[in-house]
């Protein structure tokens, strides 16, 4: 009776979703369209209208039920925050240890924040979590691969999934999706062109939903400037990919968890929109490298790395990461991936919709939002000088 149904569940899902067959031909990895998951059986229905109540605080109702894919990350935590500050319900999918969202608790009110266990690979357990929601939100990303999960499962499979089954539910008014700034085909990186395929295929299967495409985040858990500033400190250098003269324009994380509060928000404008986000200034790679030894106040010294070395330096892992038996150690300054993304600018584009369309104006990253850097002051956070100020000081 199970096999049965499980069957006719599956034969149902390709008749309404050809390109399935196309995203879970990753059979290699256990991911392929014979696997049960799609035999899902369980109802899932939308919650209706919104119900508003309040002065729109942290113990008002908003309406929004909304389940956070990825709200264990970086971004997730901001905004699940902004999200419960204005009274939604924040459904928190998790698959690692109850730690992974243990400071997301605090931010709602009791009983608003609802972690659930789910697994990614399995469809009833996605379709568990999104039951309730009216608004789904993809965070899951990775910018490295590991031996269980490639770049195409995680950033575009993983997220076409989230799409038809939010398509599926019925009651899905939002669907809002993380992408990249500079996620396109023709990237030389594969985490970009997995990110374009994912933004493609969630426009078709979810024509109203709205694309982010921010830029690298900044703010105190991030992944750029935290490890320059270790790094610097470990070896008294910092490596510079090429000649450091890669155009990035890096954006504050608070800026971007308001600019899915807003699109939520609006009237509708934001659907089937995407929109990129970049923070006010453009930096080359070293000038960023400045602005982080001036915070951390140690005197600036660089090693120029050719791109051609960088690649051969960060190649080994890469290939041998699914021919050991044994995980390897995921890829910090040395990312294949992102050295490859590194070769070309990644800026916003001209005509594209942006943090205005929103009504928000983002920060810029010196002050506030880099000030988490002082940690890193070897004497405590009021230790040493600036440069400018070091060099003032000898004039004289
Ligand atoms: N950080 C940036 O500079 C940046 C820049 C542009 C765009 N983005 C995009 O913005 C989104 C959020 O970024 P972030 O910095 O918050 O990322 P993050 O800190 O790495 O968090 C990623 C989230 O995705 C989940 N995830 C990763 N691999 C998964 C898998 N195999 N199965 C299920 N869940 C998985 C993680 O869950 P676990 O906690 O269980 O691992 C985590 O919740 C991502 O889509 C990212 O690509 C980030």
């Amino acid at each position: 009776m199970q096999t049965s149904l499980r069957r006719s569940g599956q034969q149902l899902l390709l008749d309404r979703s050809p390109a399935l067959k196309s995203i879970y031909s990753f059979s290699a990895t256990g991911y392929g369209i014979d696997q049960h998951r799609h035999a899902s059986t369980i109802a899932v229905k939308g919650s209706g209208h919104l119900i508003r109540k309040g002065t729109g605080g942290r113990s008002s109702v908003s309406g929004i039920v909304a389940t956070v894919f990825g709200a264990t990350g970086f971004l997730g935590r901001y905004v699940v925050q902004q999200l419960a500050k204005m009274g939604s319900q924040v459904l928190v999918p998790f698959r690692g240890s109850e730690d992974s969202h243990r400071h997301l608790k605090l931010m709602g009110d009791l009983g608003q924040i609802v972690p659930m266990k789910y697994n990614p690979r399995d469809e009833n357990s996605i379709k568990a979590v999104m039951a309730k929601a009216n608004v789904v939100l993809n965070l899951i990303g990775r910018e490295y691969e590991t031996r269980n999960f490639s770049f195409e499962e995680v950033n575009h499979g993983m997220a076409e999934q989230l799409a038809l089954i939010a398509k599926e539910h019925g009651g899905i008014i939002r669907f809002i999706q993380m992408s990249c700034l500079g996620a396109s085909s023709s990237s030389p990186s594969r985490m970009l062109r997995a990110k374009a395929a994912a933004e493609e295929a969630i426009l078709r299967e979810f024509p109203e939903a709205t694309v982010m495409r921010p830029a690298t985040l900044i703010g105190t858990e991030d992944r750029i400037l935290n490890r320059w500033a270790s790094f610097a400190k470990k070896w008294s250098f910092l490596p510079l990919m090429g000649d450091g003269s890669t155009k990035i324009q890096p954006v504050y994380v608070v800026d971007v968890a308001a600019a899915i509060i807003s699109s939520l928000k609006d009237d509708g404008t934001s659907m089937g929109k995407i929109y990129e986000l970049g923070g006010p200034d453009v930096y080359t790679m070293h000038e960023l490298a400045e602005l982080m030894y001036e915070t951390i106040r140690e005197w600036p010294r660089y090693v120029k790395v050719p791109f051609p070395i960088a690649k051969a330096m960060a190649s080994p892992r890469e290939l041998l990461l699914k021919k050991v038996p044994f995980p390897l150690p995921n890829p910090e300054i040395f990312n294949l991936d992102h050295i490859n993304a590194l070769t070309v600018d990644t800026v916003v584009s001209e005509n594209a919709l942006t943090f205005s369309d929103l009504g928000i104006a983002p920060h810029k990253l010196k002050g506030y939002p880099t000030e988490y850097l002082i940690s890193y002051r070897k004497g405590g956070p009021s230790f040493g000088s600036t440069v400018s100020e070091r060099v003032t000081g000898s004039e004289f």
